[in-house]
């Protein structure tokens, strides 16, 4: 990619985080009309985390960000910049300044992306442009979402599907450049296949004082619409990501995609012709994180010792907006 410094980006720790109580699909069949069969056979979600009392979208995106800056060793008064993509602040005026007071980083500017299930991607290739900027030399992204508070805990066609969480990723400057390609779309004409939108609740104080304040709706979405989408545009995108990165889809160690739903994760890697075991998928244990998502399942590979240093990985997020978007880049250090 291009690097006006001559700065490249290494990622050099992650880490991750979700709530303590786990929901399982025989759970939600409790409150909702559904089953376990149905969930796990049109989605692979088995269970998910459901923030409860002190846990939030900055207490787990904090959690996320202390775990990667300990793996990457990396004080926190030396980060630049914290990037918080999120939909699901604690505050409407943003929640990574709330992390950045958590975690002890006084150095850094600290701000939200909103970019619903893309977040994760857009923040990367937002990152990499500080660095190779020369701007700074040490980003914190965290992708973090609470989406238990706004879904309708009545509508079986969304509720069963999300879960919360957070992971973090550390990028640091480095001589070579570990982000090898990126690619990011937007389509705000098919807004409506998913929206967690602004509802005005209007109000008339006085003869001259009207205001609209209100609240949010739950997420409303059109499944097979945003299903198809998917389908579609992340082969797409990821082609060209891959391509941007000088690479071929054979070269991609791990195809590391928004964990939405399995049937999609596979109808990607068929398209692609990656093989099963090559995909990474924990989306039966944490449901659908949104921003969350990447991070969380790069996290627990790495962990688990399945991503080696110098792995590549082709990573995709796709979702509300609708926005899309992927990136291709080679895990750990590499100077
Ligand atoms: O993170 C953002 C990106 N999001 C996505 O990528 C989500 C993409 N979409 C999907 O993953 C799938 O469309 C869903 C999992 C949301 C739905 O699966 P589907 O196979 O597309 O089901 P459907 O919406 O076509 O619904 C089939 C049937 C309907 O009943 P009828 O009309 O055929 O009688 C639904 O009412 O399944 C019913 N249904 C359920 N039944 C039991 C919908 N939700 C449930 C449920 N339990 N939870």
């Amino acid at each position: 990619m291009s690097q006006s410094s001559g700065q490249g980006v290494t990622i050099t720790g992650c880490g991750s985080a979700v709530p303590q109580r786990s929901v399982s699909n025989d759970q939600l069949s409790e409150i909702v009309e559904t089953s376990d069969e149905w969930i796990a056979s049109r989605t692979g979600i088995r269970e998910r985390q459901v923030a409860g009392d002190g846990e939030s979208t900055s207490t787990l995106a904090a959690m996320a960000a202390r775990r990667a800056l300990e793996m990457a060793q990396v004080d926190a008064q030396t980060v630049d910049l914290i990037l918080l993509a999120t939909s699901t602040p604690d505050d409407l005026f943003g929640s990574a300044s709330q992390v950045q007071a958590q975690i002890g980083a006084q150095r850094a500017a600290a701000f939200d992306i909103t970019a619903a299930c893309s977040g994760f991607i857009v923040g990367m290739s937002t990152a990499a442009q500080f660095i190779y900027s020369g701007a700074y030399q040490t980003v914190l992204l965290i992708g973090a979402d609470v989406l238990s508070r706004w879904v309708d805990w009545g509508d079986r066609r969304t509720c069963v599907l999300f879960g919360d969480g957070a992971g973090a990723v550390v990028l640091q400057a480095g001589n070579s450049d570990g982000l090898l390609g990126f690619e990011l779309r937007s389509d705000g004409s098919q807004y409506s296949c998913l929206t967690l939108p602004y509802q005005s609740e209007g109000r008339s104080h006085s003869e001259a004082v009207t205001t609209q304040q209100g609240g949010f709706q739950p997420i409303s979405m059109n499944g097979q619409e945003v299903y198809r989408f998917a389908v579609r545009q992340v082969p797409e995108v990821l082609e060209k990501a891959v391509y941007r990165a000088g690479l071929a889809i054979a070269d991609i160690d791990w195809l590391l995609l928004h964990q939405a739903n399995q049937r999609i994760l596979d109808a990607v890697a068929k398209r692609l012709k990656v093989p099963g075991d090559r995909v990474i998928s924990n989306m039966a244990v944490h449901g659908n994180t949104s921003a969350a998502s990447i991070p969380l399942a790069l996290d627990e590979w790495v962990r688990e010792g399945k991503i080696q240093q110098g792995d590549i990985i082709a990573a995709a997020g796709f979702g509300a907006g609708l926005t899309w978007g992927a990136t291709v880049f080679r895990w750990g250090q590499i100077d």
